[in-house]
């Protein structure tokens, strides 16, 4: 869970425009309109839905069949201030009617959670989805990468593609069809950033009690830009092998 209201205020505010989530977006979306057919009368479901950014663009693309959920109060509440359908539900522990949605997405949740949880979340999610169906999820990579952003959104671990493929060994009618580190070219100046905060955080420069994520809105240039270099590397590389965050979908067998 977020560390405080402030969090998902940031998140509400920023989402529409800041760099990195329209760059999550475009990615979401593409793969949607990849591995699914009809897309804009597809039923989907996002798992952790935050303050209701990606449901809000999925619907300015065209899809009306979206539903959300989130733990938090706060969050559900700001995604029902957006008109969107928004309830009160945990992820590892939630239900529809088996086979509802031909896509889930779950972005930045799974890495709240150890793996029993999250494994528990799995199943859920692919009770709910159809067979044929895709799974997406986006979420943070590579310990190299923990800073202040870590603590302020919750985070218990970093991924690496191999801790999927262990997760989806229990799920034999899962396949993965995609596997992104996400970016590549803006790695060194992360790694920059993180390896400072976390020798600030050795030293005791930083106050526990004030720390934040990452999420806000640079200047318009900055933000320009980086979304660029984002959307270069999206077109560029199909699969980067190395990056803050790790992009997968998960594909559910429709054979018998
Ligand atoms: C980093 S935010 C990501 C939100 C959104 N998916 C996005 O991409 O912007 C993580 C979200 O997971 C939610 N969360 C944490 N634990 C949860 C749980 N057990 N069930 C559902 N949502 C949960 C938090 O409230 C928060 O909104």
């Amino acid at each position: 869970m977020l560390i405080n209201y402030q969090e998902y205020q940031a998140m509400f505010e920023v989402e529409d425009r800041m760099w990195w989530y329209k760059t999550l977006h475009d990615r979401v979306i593409t793969e949607i309109k990849t591995y699914t057919d009809d897309y804009k009368n597809l039923r989907v479901l996002d798992a952790g839905c935050g303050t209701g950014g990606l449901l809000t663009r999925l619907k300015a693309e065209g899809l009306h069949a979206i539903e959300g959920f989130d733990y938090n109060e706060f969050a559900v509440e700001f995604s029902q201030s957006r008109g969107l359908p928004v309830s009160r539900k945990d992820i590892t522990a939630f239900d529809y009617p088996p086979a509802s949605f031909d896509v889930v997405i779950s972005d930045d949740v799974l890495y709240q959670f150890d793996d029993p949880e999250l494994l528990n979340a799995l199943k859920c999610i692919h009770r709910v989805l159809k067979p044929g169906g895709i799974f997406i999820t986006n979420n943070n990579a590579f310990a190299v990468f923990s800073g202040i952003h870590d603590l302020a959104v919750g985070s218990k671990r970093r991924f690496v593609k191999t801790d999927f493929d262990r997760f989806l060994a229990a799920f034999p009618d899962f396949r993965m069809v995609k596997a992104s580190y996400w970016s590549l070219l803006l790695s060194p100046l992360i790694l920059a950033v993180r390896l400072i905060q976390r020798l600030q955080l050795k030293l005791g420069q930083i106050n526990m009690e004030e720390v934040k994520s990452d999420v806000s809105l640079p200047s318009d240039p900055v933000n320009r830009f980086l979304y660029g270099i984002c959307t270069l590397e999206r077109h560029l590389l199909k699969r980067s092998p190395f990056g803050s965050s790790l992009f997968l979908v998960i594909r559910k067998s429709d054979l018998p």
